[in-house]
């Protein structure tokens, strides 16, 4: 070796455990001594990664360019060959995916808190993806975790910082010992990808065509900033007024990076106020987001339903593959099911979790999945896509606007009288006591147990069953138990309740329900009108009110 590798003794931290996308704690957390370097080895122990390959992307949050040079020191002294990082540290979760599958990569880190603030006081998180692009799967983080609870040392080398906002390739050492940083322009790849898989000319005809429809994408001074200037701006042709909060900043100018209607409020008022035809909204490192228009609010269940629906027709890329199944995380509406029988498709519900589609694509059995959590996405990489979701609706409306004049509203209220309208909505009671939340849970477990609910009635709605979902993945036969409580009525209504994997401190409660209806008058009826007797029964079934406290919900989506 031609750099010095040194031992630093280190002592274990608890709650080093990876939950739903990684590990996220707050930026205070990660500051503390040797923390985050533990975290790294343990990884890098874990996946064996001695002679590997490297992608490190991120969504530019504060701290991210500190621990891109920890990774750098520590992966050189546990003979990682060689690291490919986005310039400046930012590389958005979808782009990563694809580099760790485009340049046959062994993985990657993404240094992202998704769609939690960021800032000195708010997020930070390090996430494992694996050669296929996709989040490390449950025996990987375990294994990860296991080991930082028995951590004695890691290894440094002794490497100068890198220089990460110079595109270009630097090798340090000799002969075989040497340790490669390529640094690469973090957009361009992906705009190759997206190329391939959507039809840019028609989008591109339709708007010069269509002047008036409006469009406004919101990227939360996220990640994906300079992806959407790059690719509806400059390839696309709209103008730059298209665009807002599409510059990158360490702490998203101190707004929550989340496309929903609650934290892309300024969205969804200029959408409706300044009626934009097509909104769209990405999260901090741009894998979710959210659809809307001047006059509809595309449910994320309902986005993935229609996408599948029109994509075989409309989308070059599943013109030439073709579409053998859908996924989608079990609290998503059954809207995609639906799609799925009529189209004669597979179907799989999977738990809440991006990595549960992964060995499903691998054996070519699901092509199109998403998750009520604003998460859409296809085979063609491994994650969940925000601005592959955002075109693929440009693509099927330049599509069916060929013979009419259609917009995001009339697409929908047309795939409801072909399949019916699941209505859907969640109800999230955030930062309540983990203590009360556990107990709440428990107590639901007991009763799905027990089956001393089936029969009862609630609100008018007679418990047909009530389960704690457990997944089998068809491909490994691993199993993943305790997914959350589902409450199945009579009518075909549904109530879920699980615990959010992705907090930092506390727990959030998430309550799902969901209506179904194929009578055509209701198609366009309010979603909260529709289903609050169904939410009034999951609050008084759940107790959740005795338990937490909580009479309101912090967010509705
Ligand atoms: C992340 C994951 C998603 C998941 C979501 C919700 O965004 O990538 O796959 O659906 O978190 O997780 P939570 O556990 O907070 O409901
Ligand atoms: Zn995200």
């Amino acid at each position: 070796m031609t750099f010095d590798i040194k031992p630093v003794k280190t002592k274990n931290y608890e709650g080093q455990k990876p939950g739903t996308s990684g590990l996220r704690k707050k930026v205070t957390v990660f500051q503390q001594e040797h923390y985050t370097e533990n975290f790294i080895q343990a990884t890098l122990d874990a996946v064996n990664a001695s002679g590997f390959t490297l992608v490190i992307g991120g969504d530019g949050r504060y701290y991210g360019k500190e621990v891109v040079q920890l990774i750098a020191k520590i992966a050189a002294a546990n003979d990682v060959k060689k690291l490919i990082i986005g310039q400046n540290g930012i590389m958005s979760t979808p782009a990563a995916s694809n580099m760790i599958r485009k340049r046959k990569a062994n993985g990657g880190f993404i240094l992202t808190a998704s769609h939690n603030p960021g800032g000195p006081k708010n997020d930070f998180g390090i996430k494992y993806n694996i050669q296929n692009g996709g989040p490390a799967p449950e025996a990987v983080t375990n294994k990860i975790y296991e080991i930082t609870t028995k951590m004695t040392r890691y290894l440094i080398a002794d490497i100068p910082d890198i220089d990460l906002s110079t595109i270009g390739t630097t090798t340090i050492g000799e002969g075989d010992e040497t340790f490669t940083v390529e640094i690469v322009d973090p957009v361009e790849d992906y705009v190759i990808l997206m190329k391939e898989i959507f039809d840019f000319d028609m989008i591109k005809t339709f708007f010069s065509k269509n002047k008036d429809f409006k469009v406004l994408f919101n990227g939360l001074n996220g990640v994906t900033g300079p992806y959407a200037k790059r690719i509806f701006i400059k390839e696309l042709g709209l103008s730059e007024d298209s665009v807002m909060n599409c510059v990158p900043l360490p702490d998203f100018g101190g707004r929550h990076p989340d496309p929903n209607l609650t934290y892309a409020k300024d969205l969804v008022d200029r959408v409706r106020n300044e009626k934009f035809d097509f909104g769209a909204a990405s999260d901090g490192d741009g894998d979710r987001n959210m659809i809307i228009a001047k006059d509809f609010f595309v449910n994320p269940s309902d986005s993935v339903a229609a996408i599948a629906a029109n994509a075989g027709e409309a989308i070059p890329y599943f013109k030439k593959h073709g579409v053998t199944g859908l996924a989608r995380s079990m609290p998503t509406s059954a809207a995609l099911d639906r799609v799925a029988d009529k189209q004669g498709l597979l179907h799989f519900e999977v738990p809440t979790g991006w990595k549960f589609f992964g060995n499903l694509m691998d054996a070519g059995k699901c092509n199109i999945c998403g998750e009520e959590s604003f998460g859409t996405g296809s085979d063609h990489i491994r994650e969940k896509d925000g601005i592959w979701a955002i075109l693929a609706w440009l693509n099927i409306i330049a599509f069916r606007n060929q013979k009419e004049k259609i917009g995001i509203k009339d697409i929908m209220l047309k795939h409801y009288s072909t399949y019916g309208r699941n209505f859907f909505s969640r109800y999230d009671y955030e930062e309540v006591s983990s203590d009360s939340a556990n107990k709440m849970v428990d107590r639901l477990r007991e009763i799905a147990k027990d089956g001393s609910f089936v029969g009862k009635t609630f609100e008018g709605y007679e418990i047909e069953k009530i389960d704690d979902f457990e997944y089998k993945d068809p491909i490994d036969g691993s199993v993943s138990s305790h997914q959350g409580i589902r409450i199945q009525f009579k009518d075909g209504s549904r109530i879920v309740i699980r615990l959010s994997g992705t907090g930092s401190s506390g727990a959030t409660i998430r309550m799902y329900v969901e209506k179904y209806t194929n009578d055509a008058s209701q198609f366009e009826a309010d979603t909260q009108t529709t289903i609050k007797s169904i939410i009034k029964a999951a609050v008084e079934i759940s107790q959740l009110k005795e338990f937490t406290g909580r009479e309101e919900p912090t967010v509705i989506t």
